[in-house]
């Protein structure tokens, strides 16, 4: 069975991206293991403290690795990615100490999010060049963004209409299909 490793774009405990992240697995269930990666204790990205890598970075990367896929569940700030992504992905990109490349390059990929009205239009926007940099190959599905409505977020809780649900079952197809290609 393939592997599909969620990197949630945001660290709070009760993140609606970490319940889209959910749906999401759900979606794959049966046809690929998931796993969410944890990657809290990643520091802010030093090059004079680079190697040998912290422990959570070294760990981050051998997730990384060995995953098939990924799928990135991201929510928006001002209007770009979360800052804290983009750090994990600038250590991410980086070639492990012995020289053996980037986990990210060449990775089989989608991603999704929820946020406000702007269903995190943006956050893809500033991730696009980024990840096409990195080479990573993305599933032939269109991204899904969600709009939490002010309900969700009195209640913190999640909610997919029809619509969002079955996006998200489209780029589970279209993601597992890409890993099986492979
Ligand atoms: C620093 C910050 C900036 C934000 N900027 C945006 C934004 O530009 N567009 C948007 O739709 N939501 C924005 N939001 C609201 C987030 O979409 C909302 O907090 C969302 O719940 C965060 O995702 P999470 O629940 O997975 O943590 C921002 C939130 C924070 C904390």
């Amino acid at each position: 069975m393939p592997t599909v490793l969620m990197i949630v774009g945001s660290l709070r405990k009760q993140s609606f991206n970490r319940q889209l992240a959910q749906f999401a697995a759900h979606a794959l269930a049966g046809r690929a293991n998931v796993s969410v990666l944890d990657w809290r204790d990643v520091p802010v990205f030093n090059q004079d403290e680079e190697f040998p890598n912290p422990e959570s970075v070294a760990s981050a990367r051998t997730a990384v690795a060995d995953a098939d896929a990924l799928w990135i569940v991201t929510p928006e700030y001002n209007h770009g990615m979360p800052g804290p992504l983009k750090n994990l992905l600038d250590w991410l990109s980086r070639p492990a100490e012995d020289g053996s490349p980037s986990p990210l390059f060449g990775k089989t990929m989608t991603m999704s999010g929820a946020g406000g009205a702007n269903c995190v239009r943006d956050s893809f926007a500033t991730l696009l060049p980024v990840l096409e940099f990195m080479k990573m190959r993305f599933a032939p599905a269109t991204f899904t963004g969600v709009a939490v409505s002010r309900e969700m977020f009195i209640s913190d809780t999640l909610e997919l209409d029809d619509a969002a649900k079955s996006a998200i079952e489209h780029q589970a197809d279209a993601l597992i299909g890409m890993v099986d290609e492979r």
